[in-house]
């Protein structure tokens, strides 16, 4: 089945020089890239994305890494691309993720873990929605 999903290179990925790299990993998996950019979030908006996580421990922290440099955001579609792009990044925490995920190569902690994929279709939708207007996706 068809789907788009959202993807960020997180600060520490840009910062680190990994986007070349991330992109590399997405295209061979073969993902198309149909939107991206760059952008660097200011906290409240930071904030309006993670919304899932009111509450969670981790919130503040993580919202201050999200607005703290640019972050690549773009919209991946393909077959599963959902589930795809999830076992291309590997699990949160990158001391769990798999060998030859984008996490366990170059994630440095729990939070600082180099990309984001939405989760399912719903938070796809949100996600997409939340960075990109209509005209700036292509169509597939
Ligand atoms: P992400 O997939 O973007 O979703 C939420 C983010 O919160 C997660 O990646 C991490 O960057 C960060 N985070 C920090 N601590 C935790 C934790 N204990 N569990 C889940 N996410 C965490």
């Amino acid at each position: 089945m068809k789907e788009k999903t959202l993807s960020i290179i997180k600060p520490d990925g840009v910062a680190r020089h990994v986007i070349g790299e991330v992109i590399r990993r997405i295209e061979e998996a073969g993902l198309n890239i149909v939107a991206m950019k760059m952008i660097k979030m200011a906290p409240a908006e930071a904030k309006g994305f993670y919304k899932v996580h009111e509450g969670k421990p981790f919130l503040e922290s993580l919202i201050d890494f999200m607005s703290s440099g640019p972050c690549v955001v773009m919209v991946l579609e393909g077959d599963n691309a959902i589930k795809k792009y999830r076992k291309l990044m590997g699990a949160t925490d990158y001391t769990k993720a798999e060998e030859g995920t984008i996490r366990r190569a170059f994630a440095t902690d729990i939070e600082k873990n180099v990309v984001h994929g939405s989760d399912s279709e719903s938070s796809a939708d949100f996600e997409i929605n939340y960075f990109f207007s209509e005209l700036e996706i292509v169509a597939g």
